[in-house]
């Protein structure tokens, strides 16, 4: 028997099942940032959906779909109602959907680890410096970008938040900082990115 657990946030019941990232600060700092920033009529593309929390939201304004390259959480975010395909980053993306997005939101795994021990450390493992993750997904993220599509990244400063806005910029992108907040243990900031044009 598997058992599910259940969290409120705002008007939404979210379904957790286990082996899937319980959404936290950072979840709900995104929440609180698409809920701002994201327009109707937007299309929206989610890297790394987890439960499927912050699409829910995103729904409820713009189209959504959603990545995640883990099966349980494949099947979770479905569970909450999200449109959601199993690939690792964008790689699914081509060949499912032949468009880009006006906004594409990644709450990555950031937290710095020397290996991957179990597979539930894929949901938070950022590798040696917390920016492995982060790093591929920048690499790529302009190619599936509108003229003037936007991110919204998490970035923690367990990971460098100034080390993520300086490989932001060293790809052309102008970057800022639209929403913040202090732990006990970490700040964390949404990073809202975009192509610079000339
Ligand atoms: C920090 S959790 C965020 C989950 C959810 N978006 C939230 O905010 O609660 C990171 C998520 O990214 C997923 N993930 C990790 N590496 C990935 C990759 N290479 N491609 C797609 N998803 C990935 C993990 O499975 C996990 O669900």
């Amino acid at each position: 028997m598997v058992y599910a657990m259940k969290l409120q946030y705002r008007d939404k019941e979210v379904i957790i099942l286990p082996k899937v990232y319980e959404p936290a600060e950072d979840s709900f700092l995104m929440v609180e940032a698409v809920l701002r920033e994201v327009q109707k009529s937007d299309s929206v593309l989610e890297i790394g959906t987890g439960s499927g929390i912050i699409s829910m939201f995103v729904k409820d304004i713009a189209q959504v779909i959603a990545t995640d390259i883990s099966p349980q959480a494949v099947k979770c975010a479905k569970l909450n109602g999200i449109d959601v395909i199993r690939a690792d980053l964008f790689d699914g993306i081509n060949v499912n959907v032949k468009e880009k997005f006006d906004w594409i939101v990644f709450n990555p795994p950031y937290l710095p680890s020397e290996e991957q021990k179990t597979d539930m450390d894929a949901l938070w493992d950022g590798g040696p410096n917390g920016r492995a993750t982060i790093n591929r997904f920048l690499d790529q993220v302009k190619d599936y970008l509108t003229e003037d599509g936007r991110i919204l990244l998490l970035a923690s400063s367990l990971a460098g938040i100034e080390q993520v806005i300086a490989k932001m910029e060293s790809l052309g992108l102008a970057v800022d900082g639209i929403m913040s907040e202090k732990h006990f243990f970490e700040r964390l900031v949404v990073l809202r990115g975009f192509v610079k044009r000339t």
